[in-house]
């Protein structure tokens, strides 16, 4: 039995026993969007959350293996879950899920001996059964991983409260093969969810007081549905199926017509597949956001190359190109690997004049981290010493900070409309917000309360925020 007696909610003719649920997720949005999933699919079972680890009967961890440290950081928590465990709550059920549980598979039960659960990210309707399994004193693990599992029908309970931004999932897996990375073994080949529960779950949220969504895929830009199944086998579809295919730029639109006051946003977007439909798509519609965040991982063809990204200097050139023609006024991020097998001075110098050229507004950047069973594992060499890598990521950083900075600059004396979606964290007196650009912003309360779009008129900033103050509470989109 799970620990017992911790909480008893009495109905009239039952007496329900209630069992507690604390869940820990990191890594990618997807990882936070997938633990909303698995959070639905418990409280079936009867699960309630807690923030309160000593209290729970079970404690779960959504994990990432994209870098080595992300895998150093799950091991130190299950340390210390195990601390809490062994010390105050002998009965608490301890889990694994995510990209690590699919990664270490049985390893996990086996040498590590922290946990009692392994579940990978294809598995989680098979959560209530595996918990019997544990319950019976077993060690229970599911990784298998699926060409069809999308979650479509599990409404998702929301984790991120604030009522107005969530997460709406629209493809899982990755069949890129991008040669650093360990995302297609941990999550398997890529599938996209039927439109129809896609466009239900935005409704659904937009009559629920929700604003925004943020449409998440590995490659969002790749989504095809043509009736199920897994990407890799659309040439195995019927005719009928083919002609009726939906593409993302098609669900974009149908998801932008549901009604103006729904801000949409989408991540991740790959260049090698986003397409100039997609763009024009963005530039249509004033509520899907002017940002997009497409990494570039590399500004040297030769480092593109090893790395299996399917786009050249050259073609990454052209897309931005593209973009800032169609949508002038278009934000843009990126993600940066730095110290990649063989990079010389030369690759680095083109990843800083390619920034130069592009000034992203923001930028998330890596020192590489050799991942196992990857391309570049098996066929390339992870030669570049640290204190290189680190220098070389030094650069980038100090150059995006720069960039950053400008960029905000331009912004100040502006008008902007702002979604707000919260309390800011340093005043109870100022709210959070955020334009179409992504750019954060914080501004005196004023009469407007969360998730109102206002119109900001910005006075100051730093590299990463926006100060400004409320000019008009009228919504302005339409
Ligand atoms: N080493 C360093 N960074 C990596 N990323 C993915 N794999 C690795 C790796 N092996 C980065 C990429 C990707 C982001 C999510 O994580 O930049 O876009
Ligand atoms: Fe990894 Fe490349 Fe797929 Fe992104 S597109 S998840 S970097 S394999």
């Amino acid at each position: 039995m799970f620990a017992e007696t911790l909480n008893l909610t009495q109905s009239k003719d039952s007496a329900t026993l209630i069992k507690r649920m604390y869940i820990e997720s990191y890594g990618c949005q997807m990882n936070f969007s997938d633990s909303e999933i698995v959070t639905s699919i418990l409280e079936k079972e009867g699960y309630t959350n807690t923030n309160e680890i000593e209290h729970a009967d079970l404690v779960l961890i959504n994990t990432c293996s994209i870098r080595e440290k992300a895998e150093q950081t799950t091991r130190k928590r299950l340390e210390y879950f195990n601390s809490i465990k062994n010390k105050k709550n002998k009965n608490m059920i301890v889990g694994v899920l995510g990209c690590m549980a699919e990664r270490l598979k049985k390893r996990f039960l086996d040498e590590e001996k922290l946990v009692d659960l392994v579940v990978g990210p294809d598995s989680y309707r098979d959560l209530p059964l595996l918990l019997q399994q544990v319950n019976d004193g077993k060690k229970a693990i599911n990784v298998f991983l699926s060409l069809e599992e999308t979650y479509a029908d599990i409404k998702p309970t929301r984790l991120m409260k604030n009522g107005v931004t969530a997460f709406v999932s629209i493809t899982r897996g990755c069949d890129n093969m991008c040669s650093f990375c360990v995302v297609p073994f941990t999550r398997g080949r890529e599938r996209s969810r039927n439109p129809k529960s896609i466009i239900n779950e935005c409704k659904d949220l937009l009559d629920n007081g929700y604003k925004e969504v943020t449409l998440l895929g590995q490659n969002v830009d790749s989504y095809l549905w043509y009736g199920g199944g897994a990407k890799k086998d659309f040439n195995k579809a019927s005719k009928d199926q083919k002609e009726s295919s939906i593409n993302f730029a098609q669900l974009l639109e149908m998801i932008a017509k549901i009604d103006i006051k729904l801000r949409i946003r989408f991540s991740t977007s790959n260049p090698q597949d986003m397409s100039i439909e997609v763009i024009k798509i963005i530039s249509k519609y004033k509520n899907i956001c002017n940002y997009i965040h497409l990494p570039v991982q590399s500004g040297s063809s030769n480092i593109l190359k090893l790395m299996n990204r399917g786009y050249s200097r050259e073609d990454y050139i052209n897309l931005i190109d593209q973009i800032k023609k169609e949508i002038p006024d278009c934000a843009i991020s990126m993600d940066m690997i730095t110290g990649f097998c063989s990079e010389t001075e030369e690759d680095h110098q083109e990843t800083l004049t390619l920034m130069d050229y592009v000034k992203y507004d923001y930028g998330y950047m890596f020192k590489y981290s050799e991942r196992p069973n990857t391309t570049a594992e098996k066929k390339l060499t992870d030669n570049i010493p640290e204190n290189i890598k680190q220098r070389r990521l030094t650069e980038i950083i100090n150059k995006q900070s720069q960039h950053s900075l400008e960029n905000m600059q331009k912004k100040v004396g502006k008008i902007y409309e702002v979604l707000i979606e919260r309390t800011s964290k340093k005043s109870k007196e100022y709210f959070f917000g955020r334009t179409t650009h992504n750019s954060s912003v914080v501004f005196e309360k004023g009469d407007a309360k969360i998730g109102d779009y206002v119109m900001v008129k910005v006075e100051n900033c730093t590299s990463a925020t926006l100060f400004g103050k409320i000019i008009s509470y009228e919504h302005t989109t339409s």
